[in-house]
């Protein structure tokens, strides 16, 4: 299997992984052979990019930190819950629908009891949604990264839960916000900005009449905080003033909205997430936890092109979780002639090294 940009899939290939909406429902099952219409399709529901299987890179297989069945089955409930909390005629929340408490924390305990035990929590993206499950899927995947940063801090399982239930509400403010403000591609006017910004302290109360915790409510409120002042609602600044949750928070989700399909810009990799991160710390986010989340981030995911220091052409085969700067490769290609596909593992060739890893790899030095 190998990953590939929808705008290079050609007639004839066959998928590789199967493709869901926000339902959990299946829109194309893996093994269809894709015809131009059907990818058409595809890059007009917002995929930018899917998994592709062929001959060359059979046996590949993706690997999740958590199986991704679970976490299609969690985003649907998120959206239930919150296609419950917003009421679409009056376009306002439902104050009086409760539960959001008990939903949540038992979606936090499913993936908890995945993280908890397990000793490397690589951060893998391998998972692709429609982009009309952008806040479901969004919302998990803050909870995600904000409980692997919860767990890599050694927090109180408590503490961490009340963090994962926040994260995964933390954008619940949104709901009301109307999508073609959310979409828009401009700047916003200032009426616009405002409704915005009202997301955090919207959330926040919203949490807090649910029941929740002070700290989950906080998520919310702070996830859009910034350590040198620049952010939003309060402008609050430093770890005085900034929550350690509001800090937690801004890290998981900018990684996670970059490295996410948006109307108006396609995914980022995971390696160019982390150069914001790098390019912001101390400015937009605390370099203690960016510095945490980025040791556990695989920069090089599994089915993606690559091209090596000595010339060869390949895909990313599988990666030693705590070896992540030293992945294996399928090569393909050697002196620019394709050879019957060989491993090469990085952690054993220590002379030589990746030059390009991302979907354009092959093309641009090809
Ligand atoms: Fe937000």
């Amino acid at each position: 299997m190998r990953l590939m940009l929808i705008s290079d899939v050609k007639d004839g290939m066959t998928l590789g992984r199967s493709v869901y909406n926000a339902n959990n429902k299946v829109i194309l099952n893996s093994g269809v052979k894709l015809s131009n219409s059907i990818i058409r399709k595809l890059g007009d529901l917002g995929f930018s990019k899917i998994y592709i299987e062929d001959e060359e890179t059979y046996g590949i297989e993706i690997q999740e930190m958590i199986p991704e069945a679970i976490k299609r089955q969690n985003v649907k409930e998120v959206k239930q819950v919150f296609d419950q909390l917003f009421t679409q005629s009056t376009k306002t929340i439902n104050l009086k629908y409760k539960g959001i408490a008990s939903k949540f924390e038992s979606i936090f305990k499913e993936l908890y009891s995945y993280l908890r035990d397990n000793g490397d929590l690589v951060i893998t993206l391998s998972d692709f949604f429609s982009m009309e499950s952008y806040l479901f899927t969004h919302s998990i995947n803050v909870g995600i990264y904000s409980v692997i940063l919860a767990i890599l801090d050694n927090k109180r399982d408590t503490y961490t839960k009340d963090i994962g239930v926040g994260a995964m509400l933390h954008d619940v403010g949104l709901l009301s916000v109307d999508k073609k403000i959310l979409d828009k591609k401009g700047n916003l006017t200032d009426e616009e900005k405002q409704i915005i910004d009202d997301h955090c302290k919207s959330g926040f109360d919203i949490i807090r009449q649910q029941g929740m915790s002070s700290v989950s409510a906080h998520c919310a409120y702070q996830h859009h905080e910034r350590f040198d002042g620049s952010g939003y609602p309060r402008k609050l600044r430093g770890k005085d003033e900034i929550n350690e949750v509001g800090r937690i928070l801004a890290v998981a989700d900018v990684f996670d909205a970059l490295t996410s399909d948006r109307p108006y810009r396609p995914a980022h990799l995971p390696n160019e997430a982390l150069e914001y991160l790098f390019a912001h710390t101390g400015s937009h986010f605390d370099p203690y936890f960016v510095n945490l989340f980025a040791r556990h981030v695989n920069i090089y995911p599994v089915g993606m092109p690559v091209v090596l220091s000595n010339g060869d052409k390949g895909v990313i085969s599988n990666i030693h979780a705590n070896n992540l700067q030293r992945p294996v490769v399928l090569v393909l290609e050697h002196e620019n002639r394709s050879v019957s596909p060989y491993e090469l593992d990085l952690e054993q060739n220590l002379n030589v090294t990746v030059v390009e890893c991302n979907l354009n790899a092959h093309k641009k030095l090809g």
